[in-house]
């Protein structure tokens, strides 16, 4: 890592209206609530009429608040999402200038995955010069399922959730990362344009299991840390098995891991940002501590990252400025 490097300033999730319980699904396809919450930990997910679009804006304007942005002070907006309103232009664009931005935007399509993309490169784009990047990931994947297939529509559902990350002289928060992508397995799960997703369910949950490890473990690595160093994990809220899958393999318990999916289903790039602003604001991420961030997605790709939280809360607390300085030693 460099000596410039970034600071989560503010944060933002957005669920919308429209909660479809496991009992509403039960009564439009053969499943039982009983068969969704044991084999995915999902009572519950939201369809929405919002495009990502929307929903980022709502998340984004939390973000901004928080950090005391005005739409002047954004450098730069990665928007991660795999159901884009458009083929072209990109869901950014929407989103800047719902937003009143002033900076450039741009999609990131790494689907699950896309927020940790987007984080490592707002990161990069922070040490060449910027100095507040807002990234979202945000879904209305109701959009581009069929409601009645139980392969899919117990699982995915809609949401955002956003970052403005802060420039801060030294190492920042971001420790190390690992990014991949196997494209062999693009056929296991996919949506063609004006289609419905295609997925694979076993296969997808063999390899997830098997990414998410390998790659938070690269990510440690790079970091110079061990699992013993972690305080929190917050993998891609997909299904609970496979994050208990994934975090037993890492021999670590999943009372320190989210488990937002529970209530959200998975929302693919949004997860992981909605699950950051979960435990944020549940009080159960403090100063120093270190947090690792794993997921994959279709692709097939994975994407990992170890942060050390600056101590930013809600309330107020360290800004970027202070970071530097107080770096726990
Ligand atoms: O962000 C990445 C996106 N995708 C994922 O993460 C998906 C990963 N995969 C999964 O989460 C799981 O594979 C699923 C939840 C999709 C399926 O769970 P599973 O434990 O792998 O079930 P299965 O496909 O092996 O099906 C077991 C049984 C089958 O019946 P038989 O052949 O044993 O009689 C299925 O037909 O359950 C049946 N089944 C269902 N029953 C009730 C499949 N889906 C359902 C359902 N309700 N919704």
């Amino acid at each position: 890592m460099t000596n410039r490097g970034g600071i989560i300033t503010g944060w933002g999730g957005y669920l919308p209206a429209g909660v479809v319980t496991n009992h509403d699904l039960a009564k439009t396809m053969d499943t039982t609530d009983e068969w969704i919450r044991n084999r995915t930990g999902i009572s519950e997910r939201r369809w929405s009429d919002m495009g990502p679009a929307a929903l980022g804006v709502e998340a984004a304007k939390i973000a901004l608040d928080m950090a005391g942005c005005g739409p002047q002070d954004i450098d730069l907006l990665v928007f991660a999402t795999c159901s884009p309103e458009y083929i072209l232009p990109g869901s950014s664009a929407i989103v800047q200038h719902s937003l009143g931005l002033t900076c450039g935007a741009f999609d990131l399509g790494a689907a699950c995955s896309g927020f940790t993309y987007s984080l490592v490169a707002a990161h990069g784009l922070l040490n060449m010069g910027m100095n507040r990047i807002l990234v979202i990931g945000s879904e209305q994947l109701s959009r581009i399922i069929d409601k009645t297939d139980r392969n899919t529509a117990i699982l995915f559902g809609d949401g955002a959730g956003a970052v403005v990350l802060e420039a801060c002289e030294g190492e920042g928060e971001l420790l190390g990362f690992d990014l991949g992508v196997d494209g062999s397995a693009v056929n296991i799960l996919y949506t063609r344009h004006d289609e419905i997703t295609h997925m694979d369910g076993k296969e997808v949950f063999r390899r997830a299991v098997r990414a998410m490890v390998s790659s938070a473990n690269l990510a440690l690595e790079r970091a110079k840390l061990t699992m013993d160093d972690i305080d929190w994990v917050i993998p891609h809220q997909a299904n609970r098995r496979i994050s208990e899958a994934a975090v037993s393999r890492l021999n670590w318990p999943m009372e320190r891991t989210s488990a937002t999916v529970e209530t959200n289903g998975n929302t693919s790039a949004a997860s992981i940002p909605l699950a950051l602003v979960a435990e944020l604001d549940a009080g159960h991420i403090k100063a120093g501590d270190h947090v690792l961030m794993c997921g994959f997605g279709a692709g097939m790709t994975w994407a990992s990252a170890v942060l050390r939280w600056g101590g930013v809360t809600r309330e107020g607390g360290h800004g970027a400025a202070a970071y530097a300085a107080e770096l726990p030693s």
